[in-house]
């Protein structure tokens, strides 16, 4: 046609070929009954193309093919001089396509630099009737803020120009790579990009492209489909524009171009193919040839058992949402190849039966497949006024909506490896909206009593117990079991209350430890103070220790004026404000530490506290996102009004704002926590530990040599006394444990954190260590961090004494047994 300037030309071509020649922009001539030529196994058709329209019909490779042959033609005009080839071309535009109408629905890719593209991006641009938008700086900024960074060959990708036929627009875009990352960006994480990758792999074929319209635009909007082939043979009519996404610009326009358009549109990167014919029994077979998954929404009940047979025999699944109730199919023919159709529902009926049925005789077998029980009732009174009071059966744009939503969220499970058996749901918004309630309203945590501190007991030795219970625990777990007798107080761990990170129970004996401290400090101050002894037990825990502290009359003076601190001794979780701590605070700290053995490494140094906080909230994020530490963390928390409040952590002594107990709303779900670790996310899960650390003023690292039981009493006792002497100083005082503070080999981490994540645990381990200053055989046995805050809300809570406290006399019936 360019060699001889005509504007039409036509063919002859049998069913077979007429696709081929489409895609050059052919028009089949459907107004003409086709013949039997050569023979009656052909139904060969006229076919005609026009110049002015070419270019909006054809497929855009065919028309880059145009486009280089008509240079390649215009070159060798001037090389010869031939008359022939001088031919003018068309007058009407230089652009490649005049016409907003017609069949086109392919964008048209084009490669800067790339000689052939750049010859049609010449001529559209010369083209005055072409809108040019170019926003690629801005696209490319939007790019470069993504979070995680792009790689960088994303960002070097050159950018494309993209000529939309059916709008006469020229806009360009991010390439395609970097178009899909900044496009689907913010599916992430309700999709990851593996599972996004994973969609992309899919072919989905749509027939019906009403309802299908909708469905295939939420397909492409979530990036479910790698790409979609669309039949229908309708066109878009005023009628459809109560639900579909189509306009006034499409009536007329059939309804798979329609679609094609739109799609091309929102991504001119997805590959789109159009059966605008439609599918019948004859072509469903090569319709499914290359579908991963076919959505059906066609409304002639013959082609709807016909597709189902084919997908039976090619084995692809058939999802069909109808806009009534919600109501959806999912019919697995892929791994089910018996499955008869509609869920057998219309069993015997075939395609034969329903060919060419009015839609009133339609109507009697789409309410068995819809089962007539089931239909809301304005849908089933509607059927029954099919041709009398309506047209056809009802249908509204928000349940069409809901459709595509359904159906693009059962496509997200295949996307997400999740199951999607076959059968059917209504997701009934109107029932829904009958059962209209208010939300459950938070619990107000402050409403519920904090439990009262137990007032102590006049007799000194049972006072003495009891200032041995008011010690710190891990978790406020108490793990001591206390007994009493005219002669000493024995103090054991109680194992039932132990955990994943109370390794070798030597968080248990820290705490007995403080509990020892406190012991002695009561006893100094009731002039009973003995002798501290450490003995096996004799339960068949022979390499644990019971400890004793013998009532005598020693004194030490030191300790009697620490004890009137240890009622008052508490854990103060409130922000501080970062201040100075005076050097004979600091050096009082160490001494106390020394007192009992062990060390007090403190930290002040801003840098240091602050690379310590970033490694305590990276323990903490592993903390969470430990399925078996997660839950265990949990159930250390005590909700007011729920729980009682006599043992673990009242959530209220967490001392957190509005915004940190929204964080740790969220933080307690473990069902999130597994999505963060498969994600290895959950960076924000240490951020208020983090900000707590970096708000102090110190951090003092309590350590002891040896590893055995009875070092760790020592260690607890020296904690104590830090901590009360940091009270004493004025400062509140918080442990902020690492989660690996008791591990100390290998198998620890693993039992810690399991085998993936332990050498992670472990390097955390050192580099808190190194930081810390901790020297070879150091053991720490608790890290506080010091802070200048306000007084804490509340106290925490202690079982009663009575129960973790037995009396007996030496020789008498009631001793215990293993102690
Ligand atoms: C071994 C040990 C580990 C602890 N770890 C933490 C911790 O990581 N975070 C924290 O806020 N408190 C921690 N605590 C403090 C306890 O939660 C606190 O002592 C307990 O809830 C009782 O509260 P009280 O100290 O106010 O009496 C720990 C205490 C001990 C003895």
């Amino acid at each position: 046609m360019e060699w001889f300037a005509a504007r039409f030309a036509i063919c002859t071509a049998p069913t077979h070929a007429q696709r081929v020649w489409c895609t050059a922009g052919a028009v089949v001539a459907d107004h003409l009954a086709p013949v039997a030529y050569p023979d009656a196994r052909f139904a060969t058709r006229l076919l005609w193309w026009d110049r002015h329209q070419v270019a909006a019909r054809a497929e855009a490779a065919q028309l880059r093919l145009f486009a280089t042959e008509a240079a390649e033609l215009a070159a060798a005009a001037t090389d010869r001089s031939s008359p022939t080839l001088a031919c003018a071309p068309p007058q009407t535009s230089t652009a490649p396509c005049q016409s907003a109408s017609g069949d086109a629905w392919r964008p048209l890719v084009l490669t800067e630099g790339d000689g052939d593209d750049e010859a049609v991006l010449a001529a559209v641009r010369a083209d005055p009737a072409v809108a040019v938008r170019d926003g690629v700086a801005d696209q490319r900024g939007e790019l470069i803020a993504l979070q995680p960074s792009c790689p960088v060959e994303l960002l070097a990708e050159p950018p494309r120009w993209v000529y939309y036929p059916w709008r006469q627009a020229l806009v360009r875009l991010l390439g395609p790579a970097g178009f899909r990352r900044l496009r689907h960006d913010r599916n992430r994480n309700k999709l990851t990009d593996a599972e996004q990758q994973h969609a992309a792999a899919n072919t989905v074929g749509v027939v019906g492209l009403s309802v299908g319209h909708t469905i295939a635009h939420t397909l492409a909007l979530e990036g479910l489909c790698g790409r979609l082939v669309l039949a229908d043979f309708d066109e878009i009519a005023i009628s459809n524009l109560n639900r579909l996404p189509a306009d006034v610009f499409d009536l007329g326009v059939n309804k798979a171009v329609a679609t094609a358009r739109r799609l091309a549109e929102l991504d001119p990167y997805l590959p789109v193919d159009v059966w605008p014919h439609g599918v019948d029994a004859d072509v469903l077979d090569a319709f499914l040839a290359d579908v991963d998954v076919v959505i059906e929404e066609c409304d002639s009940l013959d082609i709807k058992l016909s597709l189902r047979d084919a997908a039976r025999h090619r084995r692809v699944p058939v999802l069909m949402e109808t806009s009534d109730r919600g109501l959806l199919d999912v019919e697995r023919f892929d791994t089910e190849p018996d499955r008869p159709a509609f869920h057998g529902l219309v069993a015997g009926l075939t395609a034969d039966d329903l060919a060419g049925l009015t839609t009133r005789a339609k109507a009697p077998y789409v309410l068995s497949i819809l089962e007539p029980g089931q239909l809301s009732a304005r849908m089933a009174g509607s059927m029954a006024e099919i041709d009398y009071t309506v047209t056809t059966w009802p249908q509204l744009g928000g349940e069409v909506a809901l459709g595509g939503a359904s159906v693009a969220a059962a496509l997200r499970r295949l996307a997400r490896g999740q199951a999607l058996p076959s059968g059917r749901l209504r997701l009934d918004l109107d029932a829904a909206l009958d059962e209209l309630a208010p939300p459950a309203q938070p619990a107000h945590l402050h409403d519920a009593a904090p439990v009262p501190r137990p007032v102590a007991p006049d007799d000194p030795h049972e006072a003495i117990a009891h200032a041995a219970h008011l010690a710190p625990s891990g978790g406020n777990t108490q793990p001591w079991a206390l007994a009493l007798d005219d002669d000493e107080l024995r103090l054991w761990v109680d194992h039932t209350k132990s955990s994943t990170l109370d390794q070798g129970f030597r968080g248990s004996y820290t705490a007995l430890g403080a509990a020892l401290l406190n012991a002695r400090a009561a006893a100094s101050a009731h002039a009973r103070l003995g002798p501290i002894a450490f003995k096996p037990r004799t339960d068949g825990h022979d390499d644990e220790v019971v400890a004793t502290m013998a009532f005598g009359d020693e004194l030490d003076l030191d300790l009697a004026e620490l004890s009137s601190w240890v009622a008052d001794r508490h854990t103060n979780r409130k922000p501080g404000e970062p201040a100075v701590v005076a050097p004979a605070t600091v050096e009082a700290l160490r001494a106390a530490a020394a007192r009992e053995g062990g060390v007090a490494h403190v930290v002040t140094d801003r840098e240091t506290l602050a690379a310590c906080a970033t490694a305590l909230a990276e323990s903490d994020r592993l903390r969470y996102l430990t399925p078996w530490l997660h839950a265990e963390l949990m159930s250390e928390l005590r909700w007011p009004g729920h729980d009682a409040l006599e043992s673990g952590i009242d959530v209220r002594t967490l001392e957190l704002d509005a915004a940190e107990r929204a964080k740790l709303a969220v933080a307690t779900r473990a069902d999130v926590m597994a999505h963060l670790s498969a994600w290895d996310a959950g960076a924000a899960l240490g951020e208020i530990t983090h900000e707590r650390v970096v708000s102090s003023s110190a951090l003092v690292a309590v350590t002891v040599t040896g590893t055995e039981p009875a070092a760790y009493v020592r260690g607890g006792a020296a904690l104590e006394r830090v901590w009360l002497e940091a009270q004493r100083a004025g400062l509140g005082v918080q442990p902020v444990s690492p989660v690996s503070i008791y591990a100390l080999a290998d198998a620890d981490y693993v039992a810690l954190v399991g085998a993936q994540r332990a050498p992670q645990l472990r390097a955390l381990d050192q580099r808190l260590c190194r930081l810390l200053g901790l020297g070879d055989g150091e053991q720490l046995v608790l890290l506080l961090r010091l802070s200048h805050a306000s007084a804490a809300s509340l106290p925490s809570g202690r079982q009663p004494l009575e129960e973790v406290l037995v009396r007996f006399r030496r020789t008498g019936p009631s001793q215990p047994a293993s102690m």
